[in-house]
């Protein structure tokens, strides 16, 4: 008898323990495109992350991190609100995190909203995404904010008539207006403005059109990837580069992730952007390394992994500053002008739009060693989103 009330208590101290067990971990959902055309986005930011665990360890305030990968497929709104919903019904998520592209990132603010989930933005970029819901922080940048830096460049660089081409969605009208406010408000003209599909654009005509109006220089935002070596080659190929057009744009098209890609058709390109991974500081180094040692060797972290890694640093520091018990409210008070030792410099949340304030860099495409990189030449200090402050 006394043996089977043993087994009995056994049984209830195991039953009682697993609660308990599942309440030692902070779960992170993250929502991310992980197949389709914008993998590398996913892979890029997911990386990011791991490193950044791998180097500092996967506790924090006595929890366990869990990360719980989605695949979004691509730009895919209603997937990735019912990922999102799924793995805070479910999963009881204690943070949202992810959101390579903006679509993505739209969709998913309502439910940040009404599951009272933080929710950490790493790449996407569109400067209205933190307006939609008061639990997103973001830890990347916004559109206008790296666009106004190369506008005020190209003015102020003897650069008076441009054309834009932007894709044609949210971040994209972002970059525009804001080239075009910043560079007329500089004594430029935008001589000519063209918007291509979000999707697989065939940019030899677009392109042509441009050539024929002879503009001193083309400015223009792609997402990162292949659309961007796509433009690049249309570029070379139709010869803009030998009729004198210079090609000015974010840092987004000469991503770090396809840089090699594109060649000695990058070369002398200007951009201005907030990471470039020839930046020069002991903590790029030690993220580049900490990146390749879960990426693999010879591997190259870009904006996105730095998003990544650092969103995951806010999520470390939020959850050590709670004591590791993660409530919305608390979460965000806790984030609100927090400052962080990034890979690209010091940034700053800004406690009133829940964005970045950080230094943007002018850089130059040069190889350097025999690879292509992003070699920055000069820094606007503590820059905000233009629109915002
Ligand atoms: C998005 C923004 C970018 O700057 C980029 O390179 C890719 C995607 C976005 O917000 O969708």
């Amino acid at each position: 008898m006394r043996f089977v009330v043993g087994i009995g208590v056994a049984a209830l101290a195991s039953s009682f323990s697993a609660p308990v067990v599942a309440e030692e971990t902070i779960k992170v959902g993250v929502v991310v495109e992980m197949s389709g055309p914008f993998a590398p986005y996913g892979h890029q930011i997911t990386y990011g992350m791991r490193a950044y665990m791998k180097a500092k360890g996967d506790k924090v305030a006595g929890k366990k991190i869990e990360l719980i990968v989605k695949d979004t497929t691509g730009p895919a709104p209603d997937l990735a609100r019912r990922l999102a919903q799924e793995m805070v019904m479910r999963d009881k998520v204690q943070f949202l995190a992810g959101f390579g592209l903006t679509p993505n990132a739209m969709a998913v603010a309502s439910v940040a909203t009404e599951a009272k989930v933080p929710m950490i933005v790493m790449n996407a970029a569109t400067s209205a995404i933190t307006t939609k819901s008061p639990n997103i922080e973001r830890v990347s940048f916004t559109l206008p904010q790296v666009t106004a830096p190369i506008a005020e460049w190209a003015a102020k660089n003897k650069i008076k008539k441009v054309y834009t081409l932007v894709a044609d969605y949210a971040p994209g009208l972002d970059a525009e207006a804001t080239f075009k406010k910043v560079f007329t408000a500089n004594g430029g003209e935008v001589v000519g403005a063209l918007r291509v599909p979000l999707k697989n654009p065939e940019f030899a005509p677009f392109v042509q059109r441009i050539k024929d109006a002879k503009p001193e220089a083309v400015f223009i935002f792609t997402p990162a990837g292949e659309t961007a070596v796509a433009f690049m080659k249309a570029f070379a190929e139709r010869g803009l580069d030998k009729a004198g057009i210079k090609l000015i744009a974010t840092g987004d098209v000469t991503d770090d992730d396809v840089i090699g890609a594109m060649g000695d058709a990058a070369l002398g390109v200007i951009t201005t952007h907030h990471y470039s991974a020839a930046h020069k500081s002991p903590e790029n180094d030690a993220f580049k390394k900490a990146y390749a040692d879960v990426a693999g060797p010879n591997t190259r972290p870009n904006f996105m992994a730095v998003g990544g890694w650092d969103g995951m640093h806010l999520i470390y520091e939020v959850a050590n500053k709670l004591g590791g018990r993660i409530d919305a409210g608390k979460a965000l008070a806790a984030a609100k002008g927090m400052t962080i030792q990034s890979p690209r410099g010091l940034i700053v949340i800004d406690p009133v739009t829940r964005d970045v304030v950080q230094d943007v860099y002018v850089r130059k495409v040069q190889k350097v060693d025999g690879k292509y990189f992003n070699v920055e030449f000069d820094k606007l200090a503590k820059v905000k989103d233009p629109g915002k402050s």
